[in-house]
């Protein structure tokens, strides 16, 4: 891998030992991936946020770092709401130890917004290359936007964001950007009649897809939509970049390449079997965080209505400040809204066996992460279930 001057005296500790160490990991990773060079990144995205899922270890290593990044960067959710963590049942010696890695993201100068959404906060540019690492927000970026970022793990985001420069390979090069597979969709409306579908879709195209980059023809997703479809195959699969026909930006360019590639189709009544019933004992929303459009939804969904079961709802802090009639009014019906954390990374929904989400994510990690059955529902039926109504 060619170095500049600079980069190979930081690789010799010339800017001290953090630096050292964060060239040593970007250039180990290079090498794994026959990165030519390194690239600089207009951004990061950091994970491994939470204290459930870094725990004590992790908690060791991000100690013992002393730099600062050099491009904005953004942290992903972390297991707690910050500001309301006791209502929120959260131990109190959790709580310490997740102040304790909020501690060292603020010192390493890494904005605190604690959200999956960060293209809300940062939005990128067509083309422009990052380092993020929250699978949803990966496949937002890639996709939706047509940024190119590769999916990090933790710690070589964190790496991008110190050095502000990530390993030239994968989705940050053309050739890996073009769709090896098409999905039909067949009986989605046109428009967005399926809107609270997206998440149960993306599960049963993730499942198909796995690692590959997926054209998908027949939906005409807006915004929200390919953050619901791409967060969901992410995790069923492990999708970093998908296309939809008409309505992603590279499609067009790319359509050409799907002639004689492998053919799959969805029909609307297998998504509809995915949101079967099951009994739940709590309901959670919000995954990725939700939007401005999505509290409106919700609030929408719930006036006038009282909850006789847990419901969660979450979102970014940013979201929450802007929109904090949206959260009185869907806290009015007895639901909770919290920040800067989520049903997956907090050890909240650890006391439930089942849980009903709205997205396809959380329904593939609630069981693993959480040790619940899952059910997903569109919002409606999620609201239902929980104000003990028909979804209608
Ligand atoms: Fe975000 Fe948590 Fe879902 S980090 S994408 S809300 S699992």
């Amino acid at each position: 891998m060619e170095l500049t001057r600079e980069e190979e005296g930081i690789l010799e500790g010339r800017e001290g030992e953090t630096r050292q160490r964060m060239m040593e990991l970007l250039v180990g990773l290079g090498k794994v991936f026959s990165a030519s060079r390194l690239i600089p990144v207009a951004s990061a995205q950091v994970s491994g946020a939470s204290y459930k899922t870094i725990g004590r270890w992790g908690l060791a290593w991000l100690e013992s770092l002393d730099a600062t990044v050099t491009v904005p960067t953004i942290l992903n959710p972390v297991g707690m709401d910050r500001e309301r963590w006791r209502e929120a049942g959260i131990p109190q010696d959790f709580a310490e130890n997740q102040e304790r890695v909020l501690a060292v993201f603020r010192r390493l100068g890494v904005r605190l917004e604690c959200t999956c959404t960060p293209y809300e906060i940062l939005p990128p540019r067509f083309g422009e290359h990052l380092a993020w690492a929250e699978s949803s927000a990966v496949a937002y970026a890639n996709s939706a936007i047509g940024a190119r970022t590769n999916r990090e793990g933790g710690p070589a985001a964190l790496a991008a964001a110190i050095l502000g420069k990530t390993p030239c390979y994968g989705l940050h090069l053309d050739e890996n950007r073009a769709p090896h597979l098409v999905i039909r969709v067949e009986g989605f409306s046109r428009g967005c009649g399926h809107q609270d579908h997206y998440g149960a879709l993306g599960y049963l195209a993730g499942r198909i897809a796995g690692d590959r980059v997926p054209f998908l023809r027949g939906i005409r997703p807006n915004p929200d939509c390919l953050k619901a479809l791409g967060a969901a195959m992410a995790a069923s699969g492990a999708v970093a970049l998908f296309h939809v026909e008409g309505v992603t930006p590279e499609a067009g360019r790319f359509l050409p390449a799907t002639v004689g590639r492998e053919e799959h189709t969805i029909t609307a009544g297998e998504v509809a079997a995915l949101l079967a019933e099951m009994p739940v004992e709590a309901v959670a929303m919000g995954c990725p965080h939700c939007s401005a459009g999505e509290l409106e939804e919700i609030a929408s969904l719930l006036r006038g209505k009282r909850v006789n079961k847990p419901l969660f709802v979450f979102t970014s802090r940013h979201a929450m400040e802007r929109n904090r009639s949206l959260v009185e009014a869907i806290e009015a019906s007895g639901a909770r809204v919290y920040a800067d954390t989520c049903m997956v990374v907090s050890p909240m929904m650890e006391g439930y066996s089942s849980v009903m989400v709205d997205s396809g994510k959380a329904f593939a990690y609630v069981p693993s992460m959480c040790g619940a059955l899952a059910r997903i529902g569109t919002r409606k039926e999620c609201v239902a279930e929980a104000t003990g109504g028909k979804a209608g």
